[in-house]
C-alpha cells in the first residue's frame, strides 16, 4: 500500500523523487557560496583573460592558488557547471568556458557597464545572509516589548541604515555593489524605453547612493540636469564633483528638491507603505503638474510581471530577502496602484523591462 500524508498517496518512486528534491532545496545555500567563491576569486576574469577556454590547471596559476587546491576547484568548477554559471569546454571536465551568466562577472562585461560581479556578492554576503539564517528565530520572537522590527535588526542590533551609518567598509562595499548593478539596470533602461526621458530638462535621483543612475542619464541625455539626492554618509563620502551631476545631502522623508522628474531605482522595495507614501508625497511636491511632464520614474520589481518562471522566483526570493533586510517588501500591481493613490497621483503606466524589473512611471 502507498504511503499516506493527510489523505494524500504518493507511490514510492513519487516519494524518492520527492526526497532528492528536497536535499537539492536544503543545499540550495552550497549553491549561493559555491558562486560567492568563484566570484571573490575571480574566476570569470581568469577565464577571460585565457581567452575565453581555461584549464584548471590555468585556473590555479591565474588565481594564485595553491596546487593541493586543485580537488576543491575542480569541484566548484564542475558544481557551477552544472548551473549554468559556467559551460565544460572539453569531455573530461578538465576546462571550462564563460556563459552569458558568468560573462556579466567579467571587469568589462561584454562592453555594456562593467560588471555586476560586486551586486552578485551583496547578495551572498554574511552581513545579509546571516538575518536569512535567522529567519525562523525572529518570526518566533513575535512582535511585543523590545523585539526587533526585522530580522536584520534582530541579527545586528540596529537597522540597515544604521549598522551602514557606523560602519565605513560595509557602506563602502554596498554603494560599490548597488553601483554596479545600477549601471546595468540604467544601461538597458535608457536602451529599452529612451522615451521614458523625453522632455526632461532636470531629474533628481531620490536616495541615488553614489549616483550611478543619475550619472547613466546625465551621459544618455546631456540636457538632463541630474541631481544626486542622499544621506551625509554616502554623499560625504564620495571623491569630489565629477561635474557631470549635483551631489545635494537630505532625507527623502523630509524634502526633495525640486525637478521634473523624481528617480527612484530600488529605493521604494526598502520602506513600507506609510514610509512609501510619504516619500512618494515629497516627491509630488518636487515635480511639476503632469501637463508640465512631471513624473516619478520608480525602477524596481511588479511581483508577477513575468511569465517566465525564473523571473517570477527570483523575484519572490527578492521579496523576502527584502523582509528580512528592511521594513520592505517587493509589491504587485495593486499594491502599486494602493501607494499611488494614497500619495495623491492620478495614474501610472508599466513597462517590464528587464527580466525582474519594470519601469513605472507616475504622474501627479
Ligand atoms: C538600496 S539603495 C539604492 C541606491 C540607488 N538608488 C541605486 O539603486 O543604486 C538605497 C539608498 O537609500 C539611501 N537612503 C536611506 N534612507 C534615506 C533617506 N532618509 N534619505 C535619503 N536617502 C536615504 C541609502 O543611503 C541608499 O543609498
Amino acid at each position: 500500500m502507498a504511503p499516506q500524508c493527510n489523505g494524500a498517496r504518493f507511490s514510492r518512486a513519487e516519494l524518492l523523487q520527492a526526497s532528492v528534491e528536497l536535499r537539492h532545496h536544503a543545499l540550495g545555500y552550497v549553491k549561493s557560496m559555491a558562486l560567492r567563491c568563484a566570484v571573490k576569486l575571480g574566476v570569470a576574469n581568469a577565464i577571460h583573460r585565457r581567452g575565453g577556454v581555461a584549464s584548471l590547471d590555468d585556473l590555479l596559476a591565474e588565481l594564485s592558488l595553491d596546487a593541493s587546491r586543485l580537488p576543491c576547484l575542480r569541484s566548484v568548477m564542475r558544481a557551477l557547471a552544472a548551473s549554468g554559471v559556467f559551460a565544460t569546454a572539453s569531455d573530461d571536465g578538465e576546462h571550462y568556458r564563460l556563459t552569458a551568466v558568468s560573462s556579466l562577472l567579467v571587469d568589462d562585461s561584454n562592453g555594456i557597464s562593467g560588471s555586476l560581479a560586486p551586486a552578485t556578492l551583496l547578495f551572498v554576503a554574511p552581513p545579509f545572509v546571516a538575518p536569512v539564517v535567522n529567519l525562523a528565530e525572529w518570526l518566533l520572537a513575535g512582535a511585543g516589548g523590545a523585539a526587533a522590527t526585522t530580522a536584520f535588526e534582530m541579527t545586528h542590533g540596529e537597522d540597515l541604515w544604521g549598522v551602514l551609518g557606523r560602519d565605513a567598509a560595509l557602506r563602502g562595499f554596498f554603494d560599490g555593489a548597488l553601483a554596479s548593478d545600477t549601471r546595468f539596470v540604467m544601461d538597458m533602461a535608457i536602451r529599452v524605453s529612451p522615451k521614458v526621458f523625453d522632455g526632461i530638462a532636470s531629474l533628481v535621483d531620490v536616495a541615488g547612493g553614489a549616483g550611478a543612475a543619475a550619472q547613466a542619464v546625465a551621459a544618455a541625455f546631456p540636457r538632463i540636469k541630474c541631481t544626486v539626492l542622499d544621506l551625509p554618509q554616502v554623499i560625504d563620502a564620495l571623491a569630489p564633483a565629477d561635474g557631470l551631476v549635483d551631489y545635494v545631502v537630505g532625507d527623502m522623508m523630509e524634502f526633495v528638491p525640486p525637478a521634473d522628474a523624481v528617480l527612484l531605482k530600488n529605493v521604494l522595495h526598502d520602506w513600507s507603505d506609510q514610509e512609501c507614501v510619504n516619500i512618494l508625497k515629497r516627491c509630488k511636491e518636487a515635480i511639476p503638474s503632469q501637463e508640465a511632464r512631471g513624473k516619478v520614474i520608480v525602477i524596481d520589481v511588479v511581483l508577477g510581471s513575468s511569465p517566465h518562471a525564473i523571473c517570477s522566483e527570483t523575484q519572490l526570493w527578492l521579496h523576502l530577502l527584502m523582509l528580512t533586510i528592511t521594513t520592505g517588501k517587493e509589491r504587485n500591481e495593486k499594491e502599486w496602484r494602493r501607494l499611488f493613490s494614497e500619495a495623491g497621483f492620478s495614474d501610472y503606466k508599466i513597462r517590464q523591462f528587464l527580466g525582474h524589473l519594470s519601469i513605472i512611471e507616475v504622474f501627479p
